[in-house]
């Protein structure tokens, strides 16, 4: 008699399930959220909004309000909106979607860049697909010469790029990224844009500009990660694809109403949240750039890259045994051994953390 275990997916035994850092940390640095920077009128007007959702029936299906104040707030049609639980489970949508086999049974592949975000890696390899991962430069940018080959040898289904990118912060320079799009005309790109209220420009325009290219956006890095609200912004007629494969009331009835009111009502809130983030994320790249023993990358993001003189490992747990939590890359090796991930977080967790780096240097 075969087991149960012997009818999971193979891909399963090689994949750890993706959790933040277990223990208790004083500062937490390590997954790119917001400070909590809103006023007491921000929490009055999200708990009035609570207390208007009717607990008892199902949230409304399509999500027709959030998806109307979304489409206003980017000027697109709410038919060009598809709403995820995060913009993880829009990744899930676009890979049971795009799951095609290729002539007749090889599975197929997708292709993204490394270092990156690793769920588009682990999604994929979980639905037993074939992933390709172009190194990004040496500036952290997108190699494109190697990403052209790289489409034309595995004719890739789908194209994650994500602009900023996670963990670099840096954003894809829109030349190489358009060559991508125009050379990829066989694939989707999905432009990841979940840190770009961060950076100085946007790549919305390009899903009009180009009939192959989507874009994912989330209210998870600018104040609202509790909500799990993500979108992909799209062609209406793949949108409705999409929107096949989404499970009924993905989208439940408090996240609706909840983002609502912030897309629609209390964005001028959000935008000084984002604003005084980036106030600080000058002031503690200027404060680790004056460290001999680190090297900070120009970050149009909520998070800084950090280059170590020490291996990541040794400066990550020397922070960490002073209750002060970042995100080290160390476990992957080769030129991510010396590098560090530090989300900016309030004035007084900066100070915190630039205290400690100072100390251990
Ligand atoms: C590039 C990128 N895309 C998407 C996500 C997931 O965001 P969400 O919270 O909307 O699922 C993250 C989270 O870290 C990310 O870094």
């Amino acid at each position: 008699m075969p087991h149960v275990e012997d009818l999971l997916r193979p891909e399963l035994a090689d994949i750890k399930p993706y959790l933040p850092t277990a223990g208790e940390f004083r500062v937490r640095l390590d997954a790119n959220e917001a400070p909590p920077l809103f006023g007491p009128e921000v929490g009055a007007r999200l708990a009035e909004a609570f207390a208007r959702v009717r607990l008892d029936r199902y949230p409304d299906a399509t999500s027709v309000e959030l998806r109307t104040a979304l489409a206003a707030r980017l000027g697109v049609e709410p038919e060009e909106v598809l709403l995820g639980v995060g913009s993880d489970e829009i990744i899930t949508f676009l890979l049971t979607a795009f799951a095609r086999p290729r002539r007749g049974s090889e599975p197929p592949a997708i292709l993204t860049t490394t270092p990156t975000f690793v769920m588009y890696r682990l999604s994929a390899r979980l639905r037993g697909e074939r992933v390709v991962e172009v190194p990004l430069d040496a500036e952290w940018d997108l190699a494109e010469e190697s990403l052209l080959r790289g489409i034309d040898v595995s004719e890739p289904h789908l194209i994650f790029i994500a602009s900023p990118n996670n963990p670099t912060g840096t954003m894809a320079t829109r030349s190489r990224l358009e060559r991508v799009i125009e050379a990829a005309e066989g694939s989707l790109v999905v432009i990841d844009e979940a840190y770009v209220n961060y950076a100085e420009r946007d790549q919305l325009e390009l899903f009009r500009r180009y009939d192959n290219v989507v874009i994912l956006r989330t209210l998870s890095k600018i104040g609202f990660a509790a909500l799990r609200v993500g979108w992909l912004v799209g062609p209406k007629k793949l949108v409705a694809e999409l929107d096949k494969v989404r499970p009924p009331y993905n989208m439940n009835g408090v996240s609706q109403a909840l983002a609502t009111v912030v897309v629609r009502d209390l964005w001028h809130d959000v935008t000084h949240l984002i604003d005084r983030v980036k106030g600080e994320r000058a002031r503690l790249a200027a404060e680790l750039g004056t460290l001999a023993a680190l090297g900070v990358t120009p970050s149009d993001a909520n998070f800084l890259w950090v280059k170590t003189e020490r291996p990541a490992q040794e400066v990550f747990e020397a922070l960490s045994a002073r209750g002060v939590l970042v995100r080290s890359f160390h476990a992957s090796g080769g030129r991510l051994a010396r590098q560090l991930r530090i989300t900016v977080g309030t004035s007084e967790e900066n100070d915190e953390l630039t205290q400690c780096l100072r100390d251990l240097a």
